[in-house]
């Protein structure tokens, strides 16, 4: 049996003569969290929409939970939950009613938006509407909304950047219950803490290219391999090293 809820095979993108994505292959196992991680601009984004059916490959291929993205497009945006980077929701309508609609396209039987909501740990706004939660709260509804249709695999596009620490620990926490309850996660992140506290194995990007990928701890064992060490050895190496040691100390906007 084929245990890989996504095989993405040398995935590339180009927009006008801008390279984004270029030659891109990784594995998301059955029930693992997979991050990746990297600087603003080196192709996340564009790698996301790309396997969730909403971006055009260019050229590669790549399949989500058994289905080819480019021939069954449908078949794959029934098996996934999306969750975008600046979800944006009717204002003025409340979140048991959005949850509701959600639920009727999907033809979802037997699941209530109460149930959902509480799912989340939003019983208690059921009837408030998106304006009214804070951002943390706002990131659990989009994750509610995302999960309506019981999808086998969620994509978290930044799931907790803008958010307090409670918040994002919070957010940690639900989408590890989410994991336990058997749904793939595909994420992507710039917070090394966060990369290391949630996922299996994370692929570490930059400008278009995945430059590592091994689990957080195999990370830092094979930065530690190429004779690295610190300037003042107060702490051992971390995920923080490892990245700044791949990705540079450039800033990027
Ligand atoms: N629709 C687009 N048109 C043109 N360039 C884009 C578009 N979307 C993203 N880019 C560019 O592609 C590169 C990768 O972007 P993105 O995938 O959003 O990266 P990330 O999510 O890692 O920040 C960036 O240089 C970005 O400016
Ligand atoms: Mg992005």
């Amino acid at each position: 049996m084929n245990t890989d809820m996504i095989e993405a095979h040398e995935l590339s993108k180009h927009y006008g003569d801008l390279h984004a994505v270029r030659g891109v292959s990784f594995e998301v196992k059955a029930g693992e969290i997979f991050g990746i991680l990297g600087p603003n601009g080196a192709g996340k984004t564009t790698t996301l929409e790309m396997l969730e059916a909403l971006r055009r490959i260019d050229s590669g291929s790549a399949r989500v939970a058994g289905h080819d993205v480019s021939r069954e497009p449908d078949a794959v945006k029934r098996a996934i939950g999306v969750q975008i980077q600046s979800a944006a929701f009717f204002d003025k309508v409340r979140l048991e009613e959005l949850l509701s609609f959600a639920l009727s396209v999907y033809h979802v039987r037997g699941v209530t938006p109460r149930d959902l909501l509480a799912r989340v740990q939003l019983s208690e706004k059921a009837r408030s509407y998106p304006e009214q939660l804070s951002g943390g709260q706002l990131q659990r509804f989009s994750i509610a909304m995302a999960i309506a249709h019981a999808p086998e695999m969620l994509f978290l596009d930044e799931p907790t950047t803008g958010l307090d620490p409670q918040a994002r620990r919070n957010t940690w926490d639900l989408i590890r219950e989410l994991r336990d309850d058997g749904i793939t996660i595909l994420l992507t992140t710039h917070y090394m803490d966060e990369a290391e506290f949630l996922c299996d194995r994370l692929a570490i990007m930059d400008k278009g290219s995945i430059v590592a990928l091994d689990s957080p701890a195999g990370l830092v064992e094979q930065l530690l391999d190429t004779g690295f060490t610190r300037t003042q050895e107060v702490r051992p190496a971390t995920l923080d090293d490892v990245f700044i040691h791949l990705t540079g100390k450039e800033l990027r906007d």
